[in-house]
């Protein structure tokens, strides 16, 4: 099979070359000044990434004259899609009365009561300008508040590009450890020793192992940060039994536990956590708080973010020259405020749709395929293994999978490279029928028909 993969991706990729001459163009004048033509990583693809010119709705075009369906949403923000005219209006407006000011603007502390009011764990918030400052911020908060230094994070999961959690995140199965007891590795050059030295590494979705070592660095442990919906494997949900087990053994033995909701936020208006019934103590966020600007944000217990109260010190300084600048809070305010209850509805039955039709296209096809996901997110995997964990989650065919992006690219869909996808509120039921189909004609290019 895999030489028949092999030959169906060559093909593909052909192709994509083929049909994209503008962005190949780009992307050869982009390496004489970016290292590989490149600036973020998770939009990088060999054998180069298509340039984009606008998105517009549900549709991302390109310089090649391409208007593909965006099913990514810059990795999940746009959850109203590209331009919603309430978002274009907010932040035009904005643009005319200034960008950012050395001073706070009433938009933010509107921006403030709105997170406050809907995600269950935040008392108090403080916005910052990528989801990676979230956690970082978060996790500087937990050990301001224990007087502990070392964290607890789960393998494969993704919490930003800081040192303290680029461990572990996509670790070689052969310096991995035991699957039950995993050991902490740097994910690339230039992560400090002390990275995996001070922080511990657990397998998600897995109670009794990750308690034995919690409780083996309960001393020493200051937070562990989770995704209640880990997006690096999938979109996959955490079991809620195995949240709640988190739940009572970090409040047990005084460790701070911090949902990393970057992410998550999607899955309903007070995020997983309100989905799930069970609240952390510190909540990190991003992506769609910020309607498409850059953003992040941290918040939780009253008597945590208390540290950062600048009428009492403050214990933790908090600056940044563009934290809860006017023009986030503007596209953020807008996005919240269109985000009614009524859309999330809507969200939840794009969502639903879209898993059960490709569920019963690999279904009928015998593909060795599965979908994961949940509410508005989803991820087709490339093995019919059940995805609970890094582990699982290796079974994947990496091959197929490559297959299957630059394929629906080719077809006129975008997913992220993993093929992660989500729906926004401009997507319909027919461009879901189209892109299941889509899915299908390329599973019959690669051999199952
Ligand atoms: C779960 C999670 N946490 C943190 C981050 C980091 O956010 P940012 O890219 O805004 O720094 C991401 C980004 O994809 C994420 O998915």
């Amino acid at each position: 099979m895999s030489n028949i993969l092999k030959a169906a991706l060559d093909r593909e990729i052909e192709r994509y070359v083929a049909e994209n001459p503008k962005s190949r163009a780009i992307q050869e004048r982009a390496e004489r000044s970016l290292p590989g033509g490149d600036s973020r990583n998770s939009i990088w693809w060999a054998p180069f990434p298509t340039y984009v010119t606008r998105g517009e709705g549900s549709r991302l075009h390109d310089v090649d004259g391409h208007a593909r369906v965006d099913l990514i949403n810059n990795m999940t923000t746009l959850i109203l899609g590209h331009s919603h005219p309430a978002v274009v209006k907010a932040v035009t407006e904005q643009a005319a009365r200034g960008l950012s000011f050395p001073a706070p603007s009433e938009l933010v502390v509107r921006w403030g009561e709105i997170i406050v009011d809907r995600i269950p764990s935040i008392d108090k918030v403080r916005f910052v300008n990528s989801g990676t400052e979230g956690t970082l911020n978060a996790i500087r908060a937990a050990r301001a508040f224990t007087g502990k230094d070392k964290i607890g994070k789960f393998e494969g999961g993704y919490h930003g590009a800081h040192d303290d959690v680029a461990v572990s995140v996509d670790p070689p199965i052969t310096k991995a450890g035991e699957a039950r007891a995993p050991t902490p590795v740097a994910d690339y050059l230039g992560v400090p020793r002390k990275s995996p030295a001070e922080t511990i590494v657990m397998p998600y979705n897995d109670l009794e192992a990750s308690a034995a070592i919690i409780e083996r660095h309960k001393s020493d442990l200051a937070a562990v940060i989770v995704e209640p919906v880990i997006g690096r494997l999938g979109m996959v949900p955490a079991d809620v039994e195995f949240l709640k087990g988190l739940r009572d053994l970090t409040q047990r033995l005084g460790i701070v536990l911090i949902f990393d909701e970057v992410i998550a936020l999607r899955v309903a208006r007070g995020g997983a956590q309100e989905r799930f019934g069970v609240i952390p103590d510190m909540t990190a966020m991003g992506k769609i708080i910020g309607g498409g600007m850059p953003v992040g944000g941290f918040g939780g217990r009253a008597d945590i973010m208390e540290l950062f109260n600048p009428k009492s010190g403050p214990k933790v300084k908090h600056a940044g020259t563009f934290n809860g600048n006017p023009m986030t809070a503007a596209a953020g305010v807008a996005t919240l405020e269109a985000l009614t209850p009524a859309v999330y509805q809507r969200l939840e039955q794009l969502g639903e749709s879209v898993r059960k039709k490709l569920s019963a296209l690999i279904k009928e096809r015998e593909t060795p395929m599965g979908v994961t996901g949940i509410a508005s997110l989803f991820s087709l995997q490339f093995t019919s293994e059940t995805i609970r964990d890094y582990r699982s989650v290796q079974s994947n065919d990496k091959t197929f999978q490559r297959l299957m992006f630059i394929g629906l690219l080719n077809e006129g869909f975008a997913l992220s490279p993993s093929c992660a996808g989500n729906v926004s509120a401009a997507i319909n039921e027919k461009d879901i029928d189209a892109f299941v189909a889509a899915v299908g004609r390329v599973m019959e290019r690669a051999g199952y028909g």
